[in-house]
Formats: structure tokens, C-alpha cells, sequence
């Protein structure tokens, strides 16, 4: 039963004591958030494993990427575990290393040596090796900014992976005009632009995230007539338009904290993954909270991480296998760790 399974994990994490170690990201169950040693955004959830030394054992309740990065900032003798191989992210697998090496190639021949690689945080070791070797960056949804202008101080013009929203919104926000951006489609290998390419500043990967463009322009317009009082906060995930009418956007972080500082009696309709959107409602009952999209948007490989496949991966480590380790190579960890150190000592 589910209280058979609580019990045998609390008993397990009281008996590896700090050699377990379990952060978890703000869109996990409830059931296996409870467990989480630390709970956080994904550049939180990187800087703590970056400085965790004490684990043998870090079981990630989050997405593929998110455990590679934190194998990648980790020691050798540190092992990172991924509760369910499936938990991968959709946008991540968006942009495969061929894929991007063969975009690179051709905007070189474009636009020479001017453009910087930058590459969210939500996409495989290998592309963030190939960001790394080529100068550039991570960057996450709460320092998407900080990273975008340190990468226009460095070059004439970026390359950003593999979300288009993120990119677009944030450069948008540091007052690039949306017709010196290009949307890179890595089917076709072709840059979709009317104007003069010379004009271009911002390359957009032509990713996104399959959750959170569910939250669209439409449920804002429903919601402006319906509930006038209601203040609106999505990710930056979500499409420009939606951000462009939401009153606030932020990483997920940046949402919890502000519907804590937000007075009771307040209206806010979150436009971000189900899971988060729950745990503030039922965290604070004062407030009028509610999903953006009243269908309640889940993101299903997060969801994967569930309480028998934690249980699982903690009985495995106390029998000494250690189930679903995730084992970046040593070669792609030497460049990804390049771009991982640009934001980490940045942001
Ligand atoms: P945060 O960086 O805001 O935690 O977002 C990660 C993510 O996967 C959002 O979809
Ligand atoms: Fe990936 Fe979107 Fe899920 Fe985040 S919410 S892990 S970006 S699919």
C-alpha cells in the first residue's frame, strides 16, 4: 500500500542519512515531494549539487536533463539516479547535437564568427557540451536575462536552444525588436526570415515546451472578462503573446514567491505545470488561485517520477546496485561543464 511504501522510504533516507541525498523540482508529485531534501527551480536544484560533496547517492525526482546536469557538477564517487529513465522533457529532445551541428555550420557561413551559442538548461548533455566548446552558456528562466546580456556583450548575436518562447521572451525584454529575431527550423535546416538576414540578431531554436503552450491567449481573454480582478503570472515558456497580456512571468521560483508575498483575498490565475499550481493552491487557502488553463496542464514525464519508482531506486541503492544511474561521458562532461561554469559563476 502507499502508506507501506512512505514508510519504507522515510526508513531507508533515515538510514543512509547524508550519503542520500534527494532534490526535487517544484513541478514533482506531492507524493514524491514530500521526500525531497531540497526542493527547488532548475538552476537551484544545479547550484546544490554543484556544492552537495557529502552524497554517494543523489536521487534526482525531476527530468533526464536536470540529473545529467547534476552528474556533470557532481564528483566521480557521487552517483546520480533518475527514478524512471522515461522522465525525459520533451523540449530537451527537440534539438539533437546533429540537428545543431549542422544548423552551426550553416549560420557560420551566414554570419561568420559573430554568433554566441546559449543554450537553456532544459536540453541534453551533448548540446550543452557543443554550446560550451563554442563559448557560450546555460542560462535557466530565472537568469535568462543576466546571461542573454552577457552574451551580447561577448557577440553581435546569439543562437539561443532550444526554446524559442524563453529566447524570444527574454531578448524582447531587453528591448530587441521581434523583427531582428529568426525562428532556425532544424527539419527544414533553414532560417524562417522575410527581411535582410544581416538584420538579424536573435536565432531561435524552433523548440518549445508542449505544456506550457497549452496556456493561451484565448484563456487570458476568457479570464479578463470573467474574473477582471485576476492577476496573471505564467512562465516564460509560454508563447510571446501570452506573456505580452499576463501581468507578471517568471520562472518557477519566481511564481512561488510571488503568490507568498501576495495579500489574502488576492486573485492570481498561474499559467505553469499542474503540479506547482496545486501545491499553491493548497498551500494557501487565503488566496483566490486557480490554473490559467482550467484544464490543468500536467506535464507527463515529470509525472513519471512517482512514489513506487522512488521506492525503488532508494531499495536498489540499499542492496548496493543502484538502479538508472545517469552517467554522462566523461568527454561531453569536460565541454557541457564549460557552458555550466559560464552561468553558474555569473548567476
Ligand atoms: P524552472 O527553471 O522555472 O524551474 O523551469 C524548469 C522547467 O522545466 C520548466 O518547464
Ligand atoms: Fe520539459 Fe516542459 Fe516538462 Fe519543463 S514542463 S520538463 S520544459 S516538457
Amino acid at each position: 500500500s502507499n502508506e507501506q511504501m512512505e514508510a519504507r522510504v522515510w526508513e531507508i533516507k533515515k538510514e543512509l542519512g547524508g550519503r542520500l541525498f534527494i532534490p526535487g523540482h517544484h513541478y514533482q508529485r506531492e507524493e514524491v515531494i514530500q521526500f525531497a531534501d531540497v526542493t527547488g527551480d532548475s538552476l537551484q536544484l544545479a547550484q546544490l549539487a554543484a556544492k552537495n560533496r557529502e552524497a554517494e547517492s543523489i536521487v534526482f525526482c525531476g527530468v533526464h536533463f536536470m540529473a545529467e546536469t547534476a552528474d556533470i557538477l557532481t564528483t566521480r564517487e557521487q552517483t546520480v539516479i533518475l527514478p524512471d529513465m522515461r522522465a525525459g522533457c520533451s523540449m530537451a529532445d527537440m534539438a539533437d547535437i546533429e540537428q545543431t551541428e549542422r544548423a552551426w555550420t550553416k549560420l557560420q557561413a551566414m554570419y561568420g564568427d559573430t554568433i554566441l551559442p546559449l543554450t537553456y538548461v532544459n536540453s541534453t548533455a551533448a548540446i550543452k557540451a557543443f554550446v560550451g566548446k563554442n563559448g557560450g552558456a546555460t542560462v535557466t528562466s530565472s537568469n535568462a536575462k543576466e546571461m542573454v546580456s552577457w552574451a551580447f556583450s561577448e557577440k553581435q548575436r546569439i543562437l539561443f536552444l532550444p526554446d524559442q518562447h524563453l529566447g524570444r521572451n527574454t531578448a524582447y525584454d531587453l528591448g530587441i525588436p521581434l523583427d531582428k529575431m529568426a525562428v532556425w527550423d532544424p527539419h527544414k535546416d533553414e532560417l524562417i526570415y522575410d527581411g535582410n538576414v544581416e538584420d538579424v540578431l536573435v536565432l531561435l531554436w524552433k523548440g518549445h515546451c508542449s505544456v506550457h503552450e497549452n496556456f493561451t491567449t484565448k484563456n487570458i481573454v476568457t479570464l479578463r472578462i470573467e474574473r477582471p480582478n485576476m492577476n496573471i503570472i505564467v512562465h516564460p515558456e509560454c508563447r510571446r503573446e501570452v506573456v505580452e497580456m499576463s501581468d507578471y512571468a517568471g520562472s518557477t521560483s519566481y511564481i512561488i514567491d510571488k503568490i507568498e508575498q501576495a495579500s489574502p483575498g488576492s486573485e492570481w490565475a498561474i499559467g505553469t505545470e499542474m503540479n506547482l499550481v496545486k501545491r499553491l493552491i493548497n498551500k494557501y487557502p487565503d488566496k483566490n488561485i486557480i490554473s490559467l488553463n482550467p484544464n490543468m496542464c500536467p506535464c507527463l514525464t515529470m509525472n513519471r517520477i512517482d512514489l513506487p519508482h522512488l521506492l525503488w531506486s532508494l531499495e536498489s541503492i540499499v542492496s548496493g546496485v543502484r538502479f538508472n544511474p545517469i552517467e554522462v561521458p566523461q568527454e561531453i562532461a569536460n565541454d557541457a561543464i564549460l557552458a555550466l561554469n559560464r552561468m553558474l559563476e555569473r548567476a
